[in-house]
């Protein structure tokens, strides 16, 4: 059930701030109000925007980081998040897997995977122990980039994972074979807060968390992190919020500047840098089934992933 405070309308900058923590599910922890003298330019989060170096070569992979790109709101950019994160970190030399854990199958669209031509998904996987990983998994078009795709057979695993002894571990379990071959492992979330996503969460060490740079992208944001809180809580104590991500963001409204401030002041340094904008380019190269990052390689698109991906190999793989 949400909270009245999930079914607030996002809270407009007169708000009090503690109305608007709670609202938006933050930690306790705030950005610093000290104001730092600092000259370098102020970044679309309104932060000095840091310089991030490109990620450590590697020489051999894994462990792999399992990470949950999640949010239960619909169309914020998980999946092209998903995409275009892995491919600029493959195009760092990390070794990566995605993993289609969507009935949409969005993920495996978007890598020009025909829905009806799968011979093995992600259900096999969790629901005959039979299937091998390797039997799944598939290259995805970009080097050093695989894919373990999805269809709608997935929404079946959902019920009957209900029955299941350690229902929760499953995806855990399906892809521990995976960790000492990858160095990122991305999981592509469905739009709910069911046992598909308790599952990519107890199988992850991170969430990264899309929200639209939208009023209203905060709604729900709450019971987002209640949830999250909970698996950590109970099935997986390493599970931690990686990072907060602003997308289609547009600079030239005031309020898509006023949600990346409200998200700043609630979540603080859990928020990218980096911000995501806009543009046409990115349902363009899903209908070319590839991601920005080789469709439209110059575009500021592929370069946003790219300075994402420096972000997260700063933060989490290279820390
Ligand atoms: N930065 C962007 N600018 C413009 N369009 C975008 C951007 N990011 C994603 N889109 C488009 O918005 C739509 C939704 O994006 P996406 O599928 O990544 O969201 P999602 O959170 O995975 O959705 P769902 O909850 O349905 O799985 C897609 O058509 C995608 O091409
Ligand atoms: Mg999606």
């Amino acid at each position: 059930m949400e909270s009245a405070s999930d079914l607030l309308p996002f809270a407009r900058p007169e708000m009090p701030m503690e109305q608007t923590i709670e609202q938006t599910g933050a930690p306790e922890t705030r950005a610093e109000t000290a104001p730092v003298p600092d000259d370098r330019p102020l970044g679309p989060t309104g932060r000095p925007m840091p310089v991030l170096p490109d990620p450590k070569p590697v020489t051999e992979h894994g462990p792999a980081r399992v990470i949950s790109m999640c949010n239960q709101k619909g169309g914020v950019g998980k999946t092209t998040t998903t995409i275009n994160l892995g491919a600029a970190l493959a195009e760092f030399g990390r070794k990566v897997l995605l993993v289609d854990f969507d009935p949409q199958g969005s993920l495996s669209v978007g890598l020009g995977l025909h829905p009806h031509e799968m011979e093995h998904t992600v259900y096999n996987l969790l629901m005959d122990r039979t299937t091998r990983l390797e039997d799944v998994v598939v290259p995805s078009g970009v080097p050093g980039m695989d894919l373990l795709p999805s269809n709608i057979d997935l929404s079946a695993a959902e019920v009957q994972l209900v029955h299941e002894v350690a229902r929760e571990q499953t995806l855990q379990r399906v892809l521990a074979p995976a960790i000492g071959a990858y160095d990122v492992i991305l999981i592509d979330c469905q739009p709910s807060l069911g046992l598909l996503t308790v599952n990519a969460l107890t199988a992850s060490d991170g969430v990264i968390v899309p929200l639209e740079c939208e009023y209203f992208a905060l709604r729900g944001v709450a019971l987002l992190k209640n949830t999250i809180d909970k698996v950590q809580e109970r099935l997986n104590p390493k599970l931690e919020i990686d990072g907060v991500l602003g997308t289609m963001f547009d600079g030239r409204t005031l309020h898509g500047r006023e949600v990346l401030e409200r998200l700043v002041q609630a979540w603080g340094d859990k928020v990218y840098h980096t911000v995501i904008r806009r543009t046409v380019k990115f349902s363009d190269s899903t209908v070319a089934g590839e991601p920005i990052t080789s469709y439209a390689s110059d575009s500021t698109g592929a370069e946003a992933y790219r300075q994402l991906a420096k972000e997260v190999a700063l933060r989490c793989l290279d820390a």
